[in-house]
């Protein structure tokens, strides 16, 4: 990496600085070279690589099938085209839920063969204990509360968090906070809630349908940009409806090879 790019490379100090003056977070995932490339070069600060990817790239109905392996694949991908952003590599279900023995290894293994800067792992008080190994050894860690996709078969579906109050939340947060989380994600949840988190700790709180009191935002790519319809979750604002324009562009091409317009002169050698 260049002295130039290493200079303008976020790095874990940054969050903490911006929340302390105010300046929201940008956070997407991204999962392959080429979407790491465009956000990076249009100034996201933070690319996750989510175990989202279960749906949006794999079709999948839910992120518990995704593995290690996987992230991991994913990550070095994403990691060939990030100069500026920060990069967090979401742990898949399974990979640090046997013990803090395993879950170290494998957090080890993906820091290690990624060149990731940090690594999410979902849940509350439950995980600080790990999150303060983990964060002892070295290896830096995001939070996940409120709504967790892992947890989707015991909660049921994914269901709004923190209607019938926030303290346990709150605990939570305070938990990964003492532990050393250096952000917390917090999905699904009601606004007054995140926004009491946000105000009662240090770190910052990256929101996903949590609201505007949150220290930043995070979104799936396939959402903001219109490439995945399946479903669109209320707290999504689609920024582009790349989807049509991508179908639109196939179908001229379509036509134009079916009428024998393509290859014209200039793309025949
Ligand atoms: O997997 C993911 O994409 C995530 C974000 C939505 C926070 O965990």
């Amino acid at each position: 990496m260049s002295k130039f790019k290493e200079l303008n490379k976020i790095n874990i100090n940054t969050f903490s600085k911006m929340k302390s003056e105010g300046e929201k977070i940008v956070c997407l995932t991204a999962y392959d070279y080429t979407s790491a490339m465009i956000l990076d070069k249009s100034g996201v600060e933070l690319i996750l690589v989510g175990d989202s990817l279960g749906m949006v790239v794999n079709g999948l109905d839910s992120t518990i099938p995704v593995t290690l392996d996987e992230v991991i694949y994913h990550c070095k991908s994403v990691k060939r085209a990030s100069n500026r952003a920060y990069l967090v590599a979401d742990m898949p279900f399974g990979s640090y839920h046997v013990s803090d023995e395993q879950a170290m290894e494998n957090c080890i293994r993906v820091i290690k063969e990624t060149g990731f800067d940090a690594v999410k792992i979902e849940g509350g008080k439950s995980k600080a204990p790990l999150v303060r190994r983990l964060t002892e050894a070295g290896i830096v860690v995001m939070g996940h509360i409120g709504l967790m996709p892992q947890m989707v078969n015991i909660m049921g579906g994914y269901k709004i968090q923190g209607r019938s109050g926030h303290e346990d939340m709150l605990e939570d947060a305070k938990a990964l906070e003492e532990a050393g989380a250096f952000a917390i994600v917090v999905e699904g949840v009601v606004a007054e809630a995140t926004t009491k988190i946000s105000e009662s700790i240090t770190v910052p709180v990256i929101g996903i349908g949590a609201g505007a009191g949150c220290d930043g935002q995070i979104l799936v790519f396939h959402d903001v940009f219109g490439l995945f319809d399946d479903f669109v979750p209320k707290f999504v604002k689609q920024y582009a409806d790349v989807k049509t324009v991508i179908s639109d562009a196939c179908e001229s091409y379509i036509d134009d090879v079916k009428a024998s317009r393509f290859p014209a002169k200039q793309h025949t050698f």
